[in-house]
């Protein structure tokens, strides 16, 4: 089955995102796209954006979400504050790559001021190919993560 992704910016990211969500809605890996905004014209702030794809995903709504913003920092920090969710900002194939295999993040992030259009397209086009394996030794770490969570809100 394909991935259901939610695609999000701000005004910095805008351009981004929709080049991405017409690429990713393209893929035949890709079963469902869902745009969070923002619009040519609505300037609602990264932190609003963010959290409601966030939540979408953490609400089983959608298997992962990709959010732009400038830096990819401030909605990773912000989808960060939604519980059960693990968003990483990776502007690198190898930290993509591990974004999946060893923390199994559901958010990626990627700043529009700090890399390309066509190296986020190709970022993304190989966070598509890679799966978390919960058998791995990773899911342990990851499953810490969880407890800490819920230990500590
Ligand atoms: C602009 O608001 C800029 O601060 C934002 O796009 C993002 O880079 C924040 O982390």
């Amino acid at each position: 089955m394909g991935l259901r992704i939610i695609v999000g910016a701000d005004d910095a990211g805008l351009v981004y995102k929709d080049a991405l969500r017409d690429m990713l809605a393209a893929d035949a890996r890709v079963e469902e796209v869902f745009d969070v905004g923002v619009a040519v014209g609505v300037h609602t702030p990264y932190p609003s954006v963010a959290v409601e794809a966030a939540r979408r995903v953490a609400d089983g709504e959608a298997d992962r979400a990709l959010l732009i913003c400038g830096t990819g920092l401030g909605v990773a920090i912000a989808a960060n504050k939604v519980r059960g969710i693990r968003a990483v900002t990776a502007h690198d194939s190898y930290s993509v790559e591990r974004s999946i295999l060893s923390n199994d993040a559901q958010v990626l992030t990627l700043g529009a001021r700090v890399i390309g259009l066509e190296l986020a397209k190709k970022l993304v086009d190989e966070w598509l190919n890679h799966r978390f394996d919960p058998a791995s030794p990773s899911a342990a770490k990851v499953a810490l993560i969880t407890t800490i969570e819920q230990e500590n809100t």
